[in-house]
């Protein structure tokens, strides 16, 4: 048994890795000095097998446990971090203005480097550990998963399941959070063009208006969530970008709608791609405008494998009590392109508390880095409870 205390020293030089990534955040696939740091830590914990430059930046490397023949099991952090000007005010801050994490991918990667320095010093396990380091989660297509995945690395290392973890600002530090089935939402984006004929904006008779055919249009949209989708289902429908003349006195040719759909389930992304369509033509055609749709899809929903959320239960429980687990959270419309790996192979991605800090995505967020004894307990316990050790 480890007790979560055993993990404190490990917690104390994660915490230098952490404010170092920190210091020097680096986004989407350009991660060169946050991939050779990884890969150097992980070598000087006497890992021999790493591979680097995977999907550009990627990393996986294999240690394998002393307790005889097993499967082959996959950890993944993500390593990037987001276009933001830093406003912790913590004495860590990025160095790079304009760039900053903010989603605690610096917490997660110096968690599982922590995992993996005590895994590789015991073995105490059978089979082996494939740690997955993956850029560009903040990406959209392709992400840093999807890519990785296409580049074959669950074939290649022989990966028969897979496990990520996500800090949860809000959530107490030493608490988790979990549920089988539908974890996080599915992202698809679209746009409008609603086609009119532009003209003076003192004589609008003379024009077919895409302006205010166009505000109709998402005043429609609102229907689809609200009156045309069962209420116990999860679908999001948000106009996030408008954009039309740059004149006081034009009236223009066209208006551009931009939004983005979550979902839970595929057959709600047919539904909004085809609903979306249908009333922007409808209300267009109305008005003698035309419209041109597109529709594409980015990540898919996220989906806990119901066993293997067992597994991560039971690894938590084991490291902080049974109290401390939440299998049960709520749904979130957020999205997560862990996903592509959990379409490849069952796995579970939970939840781990970051205190009362900023959200995710803020100026003003920090790793709390306590939090970083709960993530690396949680990786060790994970390996010894899929992977137990026998013989040893
Ligand atoms: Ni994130």
């Amino acid at each position: 048994m480890t007790g979560i205390e055993t993990f404190r020293d490990l917690q104390a030089e994660a915490t230098t890795w952490r404010r170092h990534l920190h210091e020097n955040p680096e986004l989407d696939y350009r991660l060169q000095n946050t991939a050779t740091f990884v890969a150097e830590k992980l070598a000087s914990f006497g890992i021999n097998h790493i591979e680097t430059g995977i999907a550009e930046t990627g990393i996986v490397a294999l240690i394998q446990g002393e307790g005889g023949e097993g499967p082959t099991i996959g950890l993944r952090a993500d390593m990037d971090a987001l276009p933001i000007l830093e406003a912790s005010g913590k004495p860590w801050s990025s160095k790079i203005t304009g760039c900053m994490h903010a989603c605690g991918h610096d917490g997660h990667t110096a968690m599982l480097l922590g995992a993996a320095k005590h895994l590789a010093a015991k073995r105490k396990f059978k089979g082996t550990v494939a740690l997955i380091f993956q850029p560009a989660e903040e990406v959209e297509l392709p992400s840093g998963a999807l890519k990785m995945v296409q580049a074959g690395i669950m074939d290649r290392f022989d990966i028969s399941q897979v496990y990520g973890m996500h800090i949860m600002p809000g959530m107490d530090i030493g608490k988790f959070g979990i549920r089988p089935g539908a974890l996080m939402a599915s992202q698809d984006d679209f746009d409008i063009v609603v086609k009119g004929t532009g003209g003076h904006a003192a004589e609008p008779h003379r024009t077919i208006d895409p302006v205010t055919i166009a505000a109709q249009i998402v005043l429609g949209l609102q229907s689809l969530v609200s009156r045309r989708t069962d209420p116990l289902e999860s679908l999001v429908v948000s106009v996030t970008k408008l954009s039309a003349a740059q004149a006081y006195n034009i009236i223009p040719d066209e208006v551009v709608i931009s939004g983005t759909v979550r979902a839970i389930g595929s057959a709600l992304q047919d539904f909004a791609e085809q609903e979306i369509q249908a009333v922007a033509e409808g209300i267009a055609r109305g008005f003698r405008a035309g419209v041109e749709f597109k529709y594409m899809r980015s990540v898919p929903a996220t989906f806990n494998h119901p066993e293997k959320t067992k597994l991560a239960v039971a690894a938590a429980q084991n490291l902080v009590g049974t109290a401390s687990v939440d299998d049960a959270v709520k749904v979130q419309m957020g999205a997560e392109d862990f996903s592509y790996m959990l379409q490849e192979r069952p796995g579970a991605y939970i939840y781990l508390g970051n205190g009362s800090t900023a959200e995710c995505h803020n100026p003003a967020f920090d790793f709390d880095d306590e939090a970083l004894l709960y993530g690396i307990g949680w990786w060790v316990k994970l390996v010894e409870t899929i992977l137990p050790c026998e013989t040893l």
